[in-house]
């Protein structure tokens, strides 16, 4: 098993990545079941799929556990589900001791990690995503929240999980194009952290069945838990963990939410943004079209026709936007991210005609 730890003082915690890991819970957790209460927080179709597995395996293990499950979409972080789940807590009497497990994709875990940051004045919870996504990225460096009718995580804490449990072969059960959108992902960590992982993602991109899921997602959470573990609150370098991501959440507003794929709005956003560093000087031509041609190896959706002048509101109501001041991420070279303000509207218009 490989053990990936995010060093934060008395918040440290780790990620533990293994094929079948989900299995193991029960004995890896042993030490921290004191006889409180557990709840997994999940959805209806996971709890099917591997929760209620779960909750049995920690019952014969002599663990109290009950469940709560929320809706699927975005609807499980608004302000009424939380509500709910709060007073299901309440209901089946959960207290200060009451330790939730967060079993799902990013949805649940953000939902759920924002019911533990604020339950009684925060609980411990731990996270086990069921997203490629989830697996690198969101399960990691204790982003919570919920929605509000103003905007998407607008509400919500950095409030981090007492461990990871990323268990690859939960993937095997999801649709091909949902891991797919989170190979992106996966390339982000190469192009902004490691050129060799970057460039070995891209060759194994040529045949996705035999990806190795289990070492790439070890690689990528270690990048992020190194990340966090040197800026957990996102002054300076955890903004790197945004390449793509202004262009790619503007696609996403855009078209809508649930019409394009995050990861994939993402990998859209990750050729336009190096086509910037290009165009600023930094990333080399030949290194450009390296990297633009390794992100196109993924099966990525046509995007439907747009006019980028209507995208541009949605980059500066980003929250990436700091006192109307965007801080881009761009490469230096394949391997080197940093953040910039140079970036003129002329060239974020420019950069998302390469992307039409
Ligand atoms: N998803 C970016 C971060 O956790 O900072």
């Amino acid at each position: 098993m490989k053990t990936i730890n995010v060093n934060l003082e008395k918040r440290s915690y780790p990620i533990y990545v293994e094929n079948g890991l989900i299995k193991e819970i029960p004995s890896i957790l042993k030490d921290h079941n004191k006889d409180q209460k557990w709840i997994i927080i999940s959805q209806h179709r996971l709890m099917e799929f591997f929760g209620f597995e779960l909750m049995n395996q920690l019952k014969q293990a002599g663990y109290s556990v009950d469940y709560i499950t929320v809706p699927t979409g975005e609807t499980a972080k608004s302000i009424l589900e939380f509500n709910r789940i709060i007073s299901q807590m309440i209901e089946m009497k959960c207290d200060r001791s009451t330790t939730i497990l967060a079993l799902g994709g990013g949805v649940v875990g953000d939902a759920a990690g924002f019911v533990a940051s604020s339950f009684m004045r925060g609980i411990d919870y731990y996270q086990i995503p069921t997203t490629l996504l989830a697996m690198v990225d969101s399960s990691i460096g204790g982003k919570t929240g919920i929605n509000i009718a103003e905007g998407k995580n607008l509400v919500g804490a950095i409030y981090q999980p007492k461990g990871v449990f990323v268990d690859p072969t939960i993937l095997e059960s999801l649709p091909k194009e949902e891991v797919v959108s989170g190979l992106g992902e996966i390339l982000k960590y190469g192009a902004i952290k490691d050129a060799t992982f970057f460039s070995a993602t891209s060759q194994h991109l040529e045949n996705i069945d035999a990806f190795p899921f289990e070492d790439a997602i070890a690689r990528s959470c270690e990048i992020k838990a190194t990340i966090v573990s040197q800026d957990e609150r996102e002054g300076g370098l955890r903004r790197l963990l945004n390449f793509g991501h202004t262009i790619g959440h503007a696609l996403e507003a855009h078209f809508g939410y649930g019409q394009i794929r995050h990861g994939d709005a993402v990998s859209y956003g990750m050729i336009s943004a190096g086509w910037i560093s290009k165009e600023l000087g930094l990333l080399k031509k030949d290194d450009y079209k390296t990297f633009k041609q390794s992100i196109l190896r993924l099966p990525l959706p046509i995007l439907n026709k747009f006019d980028p002048v209507s995208l541009l509101p949605f980059i500066k109501n980003d929250k990436k936007t700091i006192s109307g001041q965007l801080h881009f991420v761009i490469l230096n070279q394949i391997g080197s991210a940093d953040t910039t303000e140079k970036v003129t509207d002329e060239l974020l218009l420019n950069s998302m005609k390469i992307i039409q």
